[in-house]
């Protein structure tokens, strides 16, 4: 447990320092912050994190020459529990809150936490894969989108909109930005092109632990929400619908659906808040 620096930006996410805001209740519960913990990492924990997102990358990169019309969603698990072991890591997904594959695969109208199953991949289906891995205690979270066969103009560029999201929000990662800078250029960007920006699942705060308490919505407003200091480290995973940003989960209590049936993208990066800037870890 470490405790933040009085000038630090609070931890509650006010934009406060922290001595003008929870410092003296703190102090009074004689307790350190609760999320001061997982907030600002140590270099040595910043390596150890850096070691398993590249461990996540590089699954994902293998995963391009297998991925194909045929395969199923089950073998795509197999590959990611394998390589992840035969790499010494684990897959954080697997028995996460009861989720029972080590990967999670979601197909075209999908929107997040596809189960892996026998449903083999189709000629113009768009599918996330999400990557995350525990390596010496330390996650790294990714997911990328994989073409599969032709792909319909529309679709391709859903994929692509959504990919250039990520980028324009990890664009605005710098000490002194406010998280909802990172909402602001996304949810701009997807709403140019008449898209939506799924409100009800969040970047967030990883590297300690799977999901840490730092929230980053993929929509908001600039200069809102906490400031962005230096060794935090988070995911950003904007998801994108087609059509209304609504969400409906199937019965297997995971699976994440379009409510109006349309298609939608997502991209996820973890990144590090630099002395001047980012450092996409996943990258
Ligand atoms: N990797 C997902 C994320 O980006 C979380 C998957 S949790 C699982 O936060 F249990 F569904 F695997
Ligand atoms: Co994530
Ligand atoms: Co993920």
């Amino acid at each position: 447990m470490q405790r933040l620096p009085r000038n630090a930006p609070c931890w509650c996410g006010s934009g406060k320092k922290y001595k003008q805001c929870h410092l003296q209740s703190d102090l009074r519960q004689q307790r350190a912050p609760a999320r001061a913990a997982t907030l600002v990492k140590t270099p040595e924990q910043i390596e150890g994190i850096r070691a398993s997102c590249q461990l996540t990358r590089d699954i994902l990169d293998r995963l391009e020459g297998r991925i194909a019309a045929g395969v199923t969603t089950n073998e795509i698990d197999r590959w990611v529990y394998e390589d992840t072991v035969a790499h010494g890591g684990r897959p954080a997904d697997l028995g996460y809150r009861g989720y029972p594959k080590s990967v999670c695969t979601s197909i075209n109208n999908v929107i997040v936490h596809g189960i892996p199953d026998e449903t083999p991949l189709r000629d113009g289906d768009i599918l996330n894969v999400d990557v995350t891995t525990v390596l010496g205690g330390y996650y790294g979270d990714s997911s990328r989108m994989y073409l599969i066969g032709e792909v319909a103009p529309e679709a391709r560029r859903l994929v692509e909109v959504t990919r250039q999201c990520l980028n324009l929000g990890i664009a605005q990662v710098k000490p002194g930005n406010a998280i909802g800078d990172i909402g602001h250029a996304i949810q701009q960007h997807a709403e140019s092109y008449g898209y939506s920006v799924v409100r009800d699942f969040v970047g967030h705060g990883t590297g300690l632990e799977f999901h840490e308490g730092l929230q980053i919505p993929h929509y908001g407003r600039p200069g809102t929400g906490g400031v962005l200091v230096p060794n935090m480290t988070f995911t950003i995973e904007p998801m994108i619908n087609a059509g209304r940003y609504e969400i409906k989960i199937l019965d297997d209590g995971w699976t994440a659906v379009t409510a109006d049936g349309s298609l939608s993208a997502q991209w996820e990066h973890t990144v590090r808040v630099t002395e001047d800037g980012v450092e996409v870890l996943t990258a």
